[in-house]
């Protein structure tokens, strides 16, 4: 199996923390998106990946170079964005795929816990009655932000539609995750081209299009909401019962530790802090005397001082925080920004990579 994954958006409703990094580069559980995805598919036998890339492209080279856990990485780079078909298309001169090979190809943003063999195998039965695509299809109450698909008792697509305006029956969602023939080729062209719209909507028509039910973990981490969803599904997976430490970690008897937690290598807590539910503290964090953390995922090398309080809300990469700060109702602070000390940043306040706050912010969405 070879594959083709899409990491070119731009990721804006991620932004502020997307200005400085890709979507798929974010840290779930203190660890790229994107190296869950190539860990996946090393464990499944895929032998080479082509990433699809266009915003931030360095940056993906720069983390991934040329291997990662024995899987073979080219780079595709369009010279504009191309959409969800376009770069599939783009990097057909540089798969080596066999007559017989199954590409895997999906969206970037995913976190899934798919045995991508598993796939390839329903792959193999839909080609035999004549399927070009299988895709991955997961149940979800609201439908309205996903491509919705519609089976038949053969497990044929009847119809899919791409964010649907009005009601519809299915509560099954596209997954973002492809098993294609080769022949899918066919059905792509090198221009801006959407996959959703154009690819599928056909191949339902001519009946060559099969869905395949995911029963277990997953999420797109689109939105910060969602973003903060899948860390804490798996920082319940990893770390539900006692504290997960990565490394080593500094703290006393006065820290009291809420699970699930993760704390990443040489985190330093302050006497008589609570951490948890919910925290990921990525590495060389430092936390002061008094602080209380829920809900909230802070990025490697972000140090606050004592006193202060982070629920619900994102810390940004080296950021540096003062005394008695409060960050709390889905806030998210970029990059290197400096806040503070007695600032309370409540309710959605966004703030700049870099930024340096002094003042108090009250939401909703407000960008400082
Ligand atoms: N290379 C490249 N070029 N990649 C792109 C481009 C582009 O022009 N545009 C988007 N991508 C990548 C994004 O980085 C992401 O990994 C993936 O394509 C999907 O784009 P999103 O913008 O995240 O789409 P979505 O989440 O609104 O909808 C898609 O995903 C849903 C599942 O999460 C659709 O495929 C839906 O049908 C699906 O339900
Ligand atoms: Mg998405």
């Amino acid at each position: 199996m070879k594959a083709v994954i899409l990491a070119g958006g731009p990721g804006t409703r991620l932004r502020p923390l997307t200005c400085t990094r890709p979507k798929l580069l974010m840290p779930i559980a203190n660890r790229p998106l994107l190296d869950w995805t190539f860990e996946r598919l090393s464990w499944a036998g895929v032998s080479e990946v082509i990433l699809a890339v266009n915003y931030l492209a360095e940056s993906f080279q720069q983390y991934f170079g040329k291997e990662r856990y024995g899987v073979k990485i080219k780079y595709s780079r369009e010279p504009r964005a191309m959409g969800t078909a376009g770069p599939i298309k783009l990097s057909e001169k540089m798969l080596t795929l066999d007559e017989d090979e199954t590409l895997i190809a999906m969206n970037g943003d995913i976190w899934c816990d798919l045995d991508f063999s598993m796939l390839d195998a329903v792959h193999r039965k839909s080609r035999e009655k004549g399927g070009v695509a299988t895709i991955t299809l997961y149940e979800v109450e609201d439908v309205s932000r996903y491509g919705v698909v519609e089976l038949d008792r053969e497990g044929r697509v009847k119809a899919f539609v791409e964010k649907p305006g009005g009601k519809v029956r299915s509560r099954l969602i596209n997954a973002g995750i492809y098993a294609f023939s080769r022949e899918i080729f066919d059905y792509l062209e090198a221009r801006k081209m959407s996959m959703e719209r154009e690819v599928f909507p056909r191949l339902a028509e001519e009946k060559r299009l099969y869905g395949f039910q995911h029963k277990g973990e997953w999420g797109d981490i689109g939105k910060f909401e969602d973003y903060l969803r899948v860390n804490f599904q798996v920082a319940e997976a990893l770390a539900a019962g006692k504290p997960r430490i990565e490394g080593s970690a500094e703290y006393n008897s006065t820290v009291k530790f809420v699970p699930p937690v993760i704390l990443g290598e040489n985190v330093k807590v302050g006497a008589n802090s609570k951490i948890g539910p919910y925290a990921i503290l990525g590495r060389n964090v430092k936390v002061g005397e008094s602080c209380q953390l829920t809900e909230t995922v802070v990025f490697d090398n972000v140090e606050m001082g004592g006193g202060c309080l982070v629920k619900s809300s994102i810390v940004g990469e080296g950021v540096s925080i003062g005394d008695s700060v409060r960050i709390s109702g889905g806030s998210v602070i970029g990059d290197l920004a400096i806040i503070a000390s007695n600032v309370k940043l409540t309710r959605k306040v966004y703030v700049c990579p870099r930024k340096e706050v002094e003042k108090s912010a009250v939401g909703p969405k407000r960008l400082v």
